[in-house]
């Protein structure tokens, strides 16, 4: 049992599709243990990707994940990070497979719809940069 961190993002918020990635989240015994609605600071989103801050694709990023509301959770169940990682689908949802969330709703390789932790280390360090412990609610 662990914890991962997700954000759905923009371009799914806009879409009005957040339940049908929550189902999916659900449907792959993922636990929903903490979850809010916030409309991310360019300073907050540019500290969340410092990691591809040399990234080409870096400015545009920031821009679109600061263009509308995002829906930062905290998802908990057997190799959660691991599991969730799959769930998703490969980054670019051209390569995704089918039945994942990315597949079945991201947009392109930035409009890909949500985020997920790629390691537990990652996962603790993200979960903290949004949530108080006593925000996260497990079953
Ligand atoms: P995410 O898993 O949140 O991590 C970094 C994000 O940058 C990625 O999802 C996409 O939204 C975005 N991105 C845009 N272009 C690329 C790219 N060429 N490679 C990886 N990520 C990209």
């Amino acid at each position: 049992m662990n914890r991962t961190f997700s954000i759905i993002k923009p371009d799914a918020t806009k879409r009005n599709i957040t339940g049908s990635i929550n189902k999916i989240i659900e449907d792959n015994n993922l636990i929903i243990v903490a979850q809010k609605r916030l409309k991310l600071s360019k300073e907050k989103a540019e500290g969340f990707y410092a990691v591809h801050k040399d990234k080409p694709f870096f400015n545009d990023l920031i821009e679109y994940m600061t263009s509308g509301p995002v829906i930062v959770q905290v998802l908990e169940g057997d190799n959660a990070v691991e599991n969730y990682r799959k769930i998703m689908g490969a980054t670019n949802p051209d390569n995704a497979e089918k039945g994942t969330i990315r597949k079945e709703h991201a947009l392109n390789i930035q409009e890909n719809s949500v985020h997920g932790s790629d390691s537990i280390t990652n996962a603790e360090i993200e979960i903290n940069y949004f949530f108080e412990e006593n925000e996260i609610i497990s079953n």
